[in-house]
């Protein structure tokens, strides 16, 4: 074996580890069934997200695993033998509303004392969080991170007949482990990972620390999945990384994203492509042709864009100017004109002045995405951003925040206008979550349609003529 192929072979779990954790899932399989036996119920959990689709896709897992351990999922916490948050950290929120979820636990671990409590992901990854968790919330029992999610079964097992904690989180770069089993929620869209971690460094950002470097899956065994998806009969898939675009690179064989989703584009059974996320300093040429050849790739690209203004992009480390970002719009543009766009914005980062500010708004305007998600700048601990002057005042950011939001919202109304009286091609994914007879899908541009329909349409694509338009959501009648 030569020196990059044992490099690479190192970057997977081995066979014997996956194997040793499958015992794990065994012998808690069967001390479930024997409890199973005795009260005639399943063993319950719940499990809580927070965070991205990255950590949505890591609860799937985490539910693949419970299932083979013969857990069942309750949607209820009270009557639940375990209890799991799936943390994020990106912003300062999502970490408080963690601790306000933590505290009222400790009274349900009174009532029962066998309950289990384990909480996972990015926010574990930070040793002053575990600190914190370890001082404050005795009651939790089970503590991990990202980089050993595949050793959950183990962990589980361990504290399961422990009095004390079980910490086990790794600061190393993480591996890759494959055939870990996943549950997932729905049955015609399926997110697949192409790769971990993150290499950018963007200085407002925590993911780098939480979630290592790049690491990418080998070609075959994505496009493994994405077969085995497509005869399990998912109809669209999302290729998942913190920045798709730089898939590959740590192969050193040549292949990158354009060639991957050249090759998904084959798979049978799948009828739609999507990925995400793209950072603009890599959305090669190479990749917005093979957007524009693939006939399964989705005219939708979401396409960060942080800040306007060049001098904060420069703080920010994104590596591309206002004046890049405007041409690599046009260039998207012109290659595949139906494209919609999406963004993340942040506002209020360290040193934005109104004038960097009025940028912002001038690339809202320019570009006219068809949905933008924004967020106030959060300081996080240990990037260098946080360390950076003139942090610019709440009161400052909201205001600024709500001005783009208006912005946002009245260009989100205005691209859907056009939409009415349009037939468009829905992907129905099942009924809405109002109304039980109204269904909901989207478009090929990512966006929601509402319509009355019937079960046996979903996983299909049809037809629905758009006869309201809301700010978030398109209405018709299916012809
Ligand atoms: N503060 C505010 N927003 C942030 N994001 C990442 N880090 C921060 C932070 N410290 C946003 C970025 C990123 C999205 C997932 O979260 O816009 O694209
Ligand atoms: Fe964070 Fe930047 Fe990496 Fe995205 S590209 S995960 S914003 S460091």
């Amino acid at each position: 074996m030569d020196n990059k192929a044992k490099e690479r072979k190192s970057i997977y779990v081995s066979n014997e580890e996956m194997a040793r954790q499958q015992q794990f899932i065994e012998e808690i399989k069967q001390l479930n069934y024997q409890r199973e036996l005795q009260t005639g119920k399943k063993k319950l959990y719940y499990l809580a997200t927070l965070g991205c689709q990255m950590n949505e896709h890591d609860s799937e897992k985490l539910a693949g695993m419970l299932s083979e351990m013969g857990y069942a999922e309750s949607d209820n916490m009270n009557n639940s033998d375990l209890i799991i948050y799936n943390t994020c950290c990106v912003r300062e929120n999502a970490e408080q509303k963690v601790y306000g979820h933590l505290g009222p636990l400790k009274h349900l671990k009174k009532e029962n004392p066998d309950l289990v409590i384990a909480i996972c992901g990015c926010m574990m990854q930070q040793p002053e969080v575990v600190e914190h968790i370890k001082k404050v919330y005795r009651h939790v029992d089970l503590i991990f991170g990202t980089h050993n999610l595949y050793k959950f079964p183990e962990l589980l097992f361990r504290a399961v007949g422990s009095e004390e904690t079980v910490i086990d989180v790794w600061d190393s770069e993480g591996q890759i482990a494959e055939n870990v089993a996943i549950e997932r929620k729905d049955g015609v869209k399926a997110w697949v990972t192409v790769m971990y971690g993150c290499n950018n460094f963007c200085s407002y950002c925590i993911v780098p620390y939480v979630r290592g470097r790049e690491r990418s899956r080998d070609l075959d065994s994505i496009l493994n999945e994405v077969t085995m998806l497509g005869r399990q009969g998912f109809k669209e898939i999302t290729l998942l990384g913190q920045n798709v675009n730089s898939y590959g690179k740590d192969l050193g064989d040549g292949t990158n994203f354009a060639k991957l989703i050249r090759e998904v584009d084959k798979v049978p059974g799948i009828e739609r492509i999507r990925f995400m996320t793209s950072h603009p300093k890599d959305l090669s040429d190479e990749l917005i042709y093979a957007m524009r050849d693939c006939k399964k790739v989705c005219e939708h690209l979401h396409l960060p864009f942080q800040a306007g203004s060049t001098s904060i992009l420069e703080k920010m480390n994104r590596k591309y100017s206002k004046e890049d970002y405007l041409r690599l719009v046009e260039k998207v543009k012109e290659n595949i004109p139906d494209i919609a766009l999406t963004t993340d914005i942040i506002v209020g980062f360290p040193g934005e002045t109104e004038e960097d500010f009025s940028d912002t708004l001038d690339i809202v305007e320019k570009v006219r995405f068809d949905n933008a998600y924004t967020f106030l700048y959060s300081k996080r601990t240990g990037t260098p951003a946080a360390k950076m002057e003139n942090q610019v005042p709440e009161d400052v950011k909201k205001e600024r925040f709500q001005r783009l939001l208006e912005l946002q919202n009245r260009i989100s109304k205005e691209i859907n206008d056009t939409f009415l009286g349009k037939t468009v091609e829905v992907l129905v994914e099942g009924l809405s979550k109002n109304n039980d007879r109204v269904y909901t899908g989207r478009t090929r541009e990512n966006k929601i349609v509402n319509f009355e329909g019937n079960k046996d349409m979903v996983g299909k694509l049809v037809n629905v003529r758009i006869d309201t338009v809301k700010t978030w959501s398109l209405e018709g009648s299916v012809i």
